[in-house]
């Protein structure tokens, strides 16, 4: 759609970060888009834009938007550090469902990236050091890598109209987040697949999904809470909280807010 500046990426540039955010948020009930709404006074897209700026090393990132909200999204990425901290920055549009928005991210990387993490706006809180996590176990396996958490709760299988049918063995779940690593062409290969595929399987969810429909292994590296998602209004009040214990936490220590730490 559009690219804010006129300058290219590092020419070495090899780590691409596609945050998509380009979602309605239709559960939240919000009069925004979803990543346009606020978590202790920034927008989700702001809270992203921070967090990849305090990534070492630049990179390549690719915001999938709302197509109306290209402008907007600019002006953001103008005032945010991103750039100034070697990160090129590129807006593109989005697509009706979440894999055709990633694809559109995918296609806007330079051909220099060999390493994408796929992240959700909507995950605002998501701290720099799970980014790392995650593109370090890339790096070292040359596989997919997902953050992903214990299951606490006992799982149980319901009817529609909520009839407790079995309780499914928690021990091997694992309750899945982003950011999602992969080598670049296995992440390109991948989405090229799911569209031959056609119509006739349930929408993939994440990432992962659509790397394991190709055949392609995917690993876990721990979690956090603070990349809770944001869904409804009750998400909302809890990373609310989460935040304004991080700023109790940077306060005390002295900590900058945007650091490694984020
Ligand atoms: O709707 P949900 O919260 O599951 O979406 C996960 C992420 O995917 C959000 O950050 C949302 O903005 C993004 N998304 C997108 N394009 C879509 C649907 C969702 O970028 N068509």
């Amino acid at each position: 759609m559009t690219q804010p500046t006129a300058t290219g990426p590092h020419p070495l540039a090899r780590l691409g970060v596609i945050v998509v955010a380009a979602g309605r948020g239709e559960r939240l009930g919000a009069s925004v888009p979803k990543a346009f709404t606020s978590i202790g006074g920034r927008s989700l897209l702001e809270h992203a834009l921070c967090t990849v700026a305090s990534l070492p090393g630049g990179g390549q990132l690719v915001l999938v938007v709302p197509q109306d909200r290209a402008a907007e999204v600019l002006e953001l990425v103008a005032a945010s550090p991103a750039e100034a901290h070697g990160w090129h920055v590129a807006v593109v549009a989005g697509g009706r469902e979440r894999h055709e928005s990633v694809r559109f991210g995918i296609e806007a990387l330079v051909p220099s990236i060999d390493t994408v993490l796929v992240h959700d706006a909507a995950r605002p809180l998501t701290s720099g050091a799970l980014f790392a996590r995650v593109a370090a176990e890339v790096h070292r396996t040359g596989e997919a890598v997902v953050p992903g958490s214990p299951v606490a709760d006992t799982l149980k299988r319901v009817t529609a109209d909520g009839i407790v049918q079995e309780t499914v063995s928690r021990a091997d779940l694992v309750a899945v987040q982003t950011p999602q690593g992969f080598p670049r062409e296995l992440l390109e290969a991948a989405h090229a697949g799911l569209g031959a595929r056609g119509s006739a399987h349930a929408l993939p969810t994440d990432d992962a999904e659509v790397v394991q429909l190709a055949g392609g292994h995917v690993r876990v590296v721990p979690g956090e809470l603070r990349a809770h998602k944001l869904t409804t209004a009750a998400d909302a009040a809890l990373l609310e909280a989460l935040w304004q214990a991080s700023v109790g936490r940077a306060d005390s220590t002295g900590a900058a807010r945007d650091g490694e730490d984020r």
